[in-house]
């Protein structure tokens, strides 16, 4: 079934949803975009989002195509045009389309896209046996605070996973571990302790770490915000990943040793379970 595409004003079946070839992302990937989970029809963590999406702009001088009422609608009215139940939007916005120069166009028309995707995100297959990570070096450029549109690396990450049959990557810099392709990682030590890398300029500030923390928090888990080694990830009781549309999945092997008793830990799947309740009742 075709989609409904945003594009610049427009909404679009997807095969008639089009960008220049001159477009700064396509040629530079000087694009920012966001993904905001979905269910039930409604918004997950969406003030977030909005925020880190304004933080991204800002970083790189891009002009915000739109207020926030306007962004909010538009959110609100792909997931109406196409009925989406849940899965997740995608928003991206690049600086436009202008002749090849490495120097930024000095008035810009940003371009602005949409589009959704379905997926089961609340009954994750995963959940039950826990995902398997591959370490692999961070060779991604040194301003991952900002969630631009270049992932190639993150691609790579990932397809070294594959090829050694897991499901993703936990990428590691200066002996300690980063994030993972395309999600916030974090451990649990023998302890209880909740260990997280603290927020820099060497990571995402991922809005679902901010909100398990939250959770973490309210449930009573000591936190640590510090980076760690992947030799203590793999001496963990524990390990997940954090992100838009995994919430908190359990890792249960890095690089083919189990994590803990190699099963879900009951700290993650409870602070995936408080996750999924708080963020239910205040979805919009
Ligand atoms: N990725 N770190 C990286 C490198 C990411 O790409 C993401 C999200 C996160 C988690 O951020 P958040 O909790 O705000 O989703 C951390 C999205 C989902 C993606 O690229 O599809």
């Amino acid at each position: 079934m075709s989609r409904i595409v945003y594009v610049n004003g427009a909404f679009l079946p997807e095969a008639e949803a089009k960008v220049s070839v001159f477009d700064r992302g396509f040629l530079f990937a000087d694009a920012i975009y966001e993904v905001v989970g979905v269910v039930g029809g409604k918004l997950l963590d969406y003030a977030g989002h909005a925020a880190r999406l304004r933080r991204s702009l800002e970083a790189l001088s891009l002009p915000a195509p739109l207020d926030d009422a306007a962004l909010l609608a538009l959110h609100r009215e792909i997931v109406a045009r196409n009925g989406l139940d849940e899965g997740l939007i995608y928003l991206q916005i690049s600086r436009g389309s202008a002749d090849r120069d490495f120097a930024y166009p000095p008035a810009p028309i940003p371009t602005l896209v949409l589009f959704t995707q379905a997926k089961p995100v609340l009954v994750n297959p995963k959940v039950e046996t826990g995902i398997s990570v591959v370490l692999v070096p961070d060779l991604r450029w040194a301003r991952r605070d900002i969630k631009t549109v270049q992932l190639l690396y993150p691609s790579m990450a990932k397809m070294e996973a594959v090829r050694q049959g897991a499901d993703d990557a936990w990428m590691v810099e200066d002996g300690l571990v980063t994030e993972a392709s395309s999600a916030n990682a974090h451990i649990i030590d023998a302890s209880g302790r909740l260990i997280t890398r603290p927020l820099s300029e060497a990571i995402l500030h991922g809005i679902t770490r901010l909100s398990i923390l939250e959770v973490a928090r309210d449930l009573g888990v000591p936190i640590e915000e510090r980076a760690f080694t992947p030799e203590e990830a793999l001496a963990a009781s524990e390990a997940f990943i954090t992100s838009a549309t995994s919430f908190a999945l359990p890792v249960t092997r890095i690089d083919g040793q189990a994590v803990g008793d190699g099963r879900p830990g009951p700290i993650t799947l409870a602070l995936r379970q408080a996750y999924i309740e708080a963020k239910l009742k205040t979805a919009t």
